[in-house]
C-alpha cells in the first residue's frame, strides 16, 4: 500500500513525523502507534476529522473518543477542572497507559465525546505519538485502529487489514510494545472506577491513591448488570472465530482443553489454540492450530500476543479457539477482559452469540 510510512520505532525520522502532522493539521486521519495498540488519529478539536474517524471504523456515534495530549497543560485546557488525584496520576503514570475520564470543557467538540460532558485523555509514551503530539501541537483524538468490534492492532499489517485506503498515513513502527490497550479510569467517580483494565494496572493504580472499583462490566457479570463505559459493548475485540474459555489450575485447563480439542476434531471441526508453552506437549498433537504466549504466569507475554494470535488463528481459518483465562490479577485482569469480550456474554445463548459474530 502506497500510504504506508516505515518509521524508526525509537528514532522516528522527522521528515515521516512532518509529513503526518501536515495531514492533521488539514483534517487527515493518520494511523499511528502508542506503546499500547496502534491508533486512528485525526484534530481532536476539528469536528469533521473526528467524523471521519468514525466513518472509517464504522464505530457507533454513542462511542466516545480518547484525546491524546502532549502534556499537562494541554489536558488542563482540555478539562473543566482537574482532581488533585488526575495530577497525582499523571506525575506518576504519564506518559503511559493511563486514560482519566474528567468533566470536559468546551474546546471539545461533542463529537469527540458522544456528547457526553467528560473528556477520556492519555499521554502516549511511544516515541513516534510524543513527536506527532509535538509537532502538530494539536491535542489528537485517536481510538484503536481496527473496524468496531474487532481485535485492536498490534502491527500496521493489522490497520491495513481492518481500514486500508480510508486512511491517509499509516505509520509503521513494527509491533507494539504492550499489546492491550490503556487503563480506562473514571475520576468523575469517587472512588474512581476502572470502565476498561489495561497498561497501567489495579495495584499499580491502589498503591498510589488507595482503592479504586472495578466497573461490574468488565467483572463476569456484563450481560446482568449494563455497560458502564459507552466502549463496552458485549461482543468486543473478537476474532471470526467462536472464542472459548477455560479457567483453573494449569493441568485441569489442560486436561479439559484437550478433551474439548478431541470432541472438536471428531466433529470436523477446525480448532485453534492459545495456551502457555507447559501445555503444548499435550495439546499440539490434537489441535492444528496451537499458539503460545509464553510460560504460565507470563501474563504480559499473553497482553502482547492475544490480538495478533486472534487475526492469525482467523486467517487460518478455524471456526473455534480454546483460549486459556488468566487469573483477574496484574495485566491478566486486561488479558482476561479482552478474552471475556471476545467471547461474548456467556449468559447470551450460543445461538444468539453467533448471530452477532462477523457484524462488525
Ligand atoms: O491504548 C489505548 O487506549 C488506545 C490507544 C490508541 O491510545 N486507544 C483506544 O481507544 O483503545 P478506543 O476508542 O478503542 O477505546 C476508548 C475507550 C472506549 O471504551 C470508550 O468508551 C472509553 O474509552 N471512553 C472514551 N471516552 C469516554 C468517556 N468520556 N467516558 C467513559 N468512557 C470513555
Ligand atoms: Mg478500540
Amino acid at each position: 500500500m502506497n500510504n504506508v510510512l516505515k518509521v524508526n520505532p525509537n528514532f522516528p525520522q522527522r521528515v515521516h513525523i512532518q509529513k503526518a502532522a501536515t495531514l492533521l493539521r488539514q483534517g487527515g486521519l493518520v494511523a499511528f502507534p502508542t506503546e499500547t495498540v496502534y491508533g486512528l488519529g485525526a484534530d481532536a478539536l476539528d469536528p469533521k476529522a473526528v467524523a471521519r474517524i468514525f466513518a472509517a471504523k464504522q464505530r457507533p456515534n454513542w462511542d466516545p473518543l480518547i484525546v491524546h495530549v502532549r502534556d499537562l497543560a494541554m489536558a488542563r485546557s482540555l478539562a473543566k477542572t482537574l482532581p488533585a488525584t488526575f495530577e497525582t496520576l499523571a506525575e506518576k503514570f504519564w506518559p503511559g497507559p493511563l486514560t482519566m475520564v474528567v468533566e470536559k470543557s468546551e474546546r471539545v467538540p461533542d463529537e469527540v465525546t458522544a456528547g457526553r460532558p467528560s473528556v477520556a485523555m492519555r499521554m502516549p509514551r511511544h516515541p513516534v505519538a510524543s513527536l506527532l503530539l509535538a509537532e502538530t501541537g494539536l491535542p489528537i483524538a485517536a481510538p484503536s485502529a481496527n473496524k468496531f468490534g474487532r481485535p485492536s492492532p498490534t502491527r500496521a499489517e493489522h490497520v491495513v487489514d481492518d481500514l486500508g485506503s480510508s486512511v491517509d498515513l499509516i505509520l509503521d513502527a513494527g509491533p507494539t510494545l504492550l499489546g492491550v490497550e490503556s487503563t480506562v479510569l473514571d475520576l468523575t467517580q469517587s472512588p474512581p472506577a476502572i470502565l476498561r483494565p489495561g497498561g497501567v494496572t489495579r495495584e499499580e493504580l491502589e498503591a498510589v491513591i488507595g482503592p479504586v472499583t472495578v466497573a461490574p462490566s468488565v467483572a463476569d457479570e456484563i450481560a446482568e448488570k449494563g455497560l458502564a463505559s459507552p466502549g463496552m459493548s458485549q461482543q468486543h475485540y473478537a476474532p471470526v472465530a467462536r472464542v472459548e474459555l477455560f479457567e483453573g489450575a494449569m493441568d485441569d485447563i489442560a486436561n479439559r482443553m484437550l478433551a474439548r480439542a478431541i470432541d472438536l476434531r471428531n466433529r470436523g471441526h477446525r480448532t485453534g489454540a492459545i495456551i502457555c508453552d507447559e501445555m503444548m506437549p499435550l495439546l499440539d498433537k490434537t489441535t492444528e492450530f496451537v499458539s503460545s504466549f509464553g510460560k504460565w504466569g507470563q501474563w504480559d507475554r499473553y497482553a502482547k500476543r492475544l490480538f495478533a494470535a486472534f487475526r492469525v488463528l482467523d486467517s487460518q481459518g478455524v471456526v473455534i479457539i480454546l483460549c486459556l483465562l488468566p487469573p483477574a490479577e496484574g495485566i491478566g485482569l486486561a488479558v482476561r477482559d479482552r478474552l471475556q469480550r471476545a467471547a461474548g456474554s456467556p449468559r447470551l445463548p450460543r445461538s444468539e452469540r453467533g448471530e452477532e459474530r462477523g457484524k462488525s
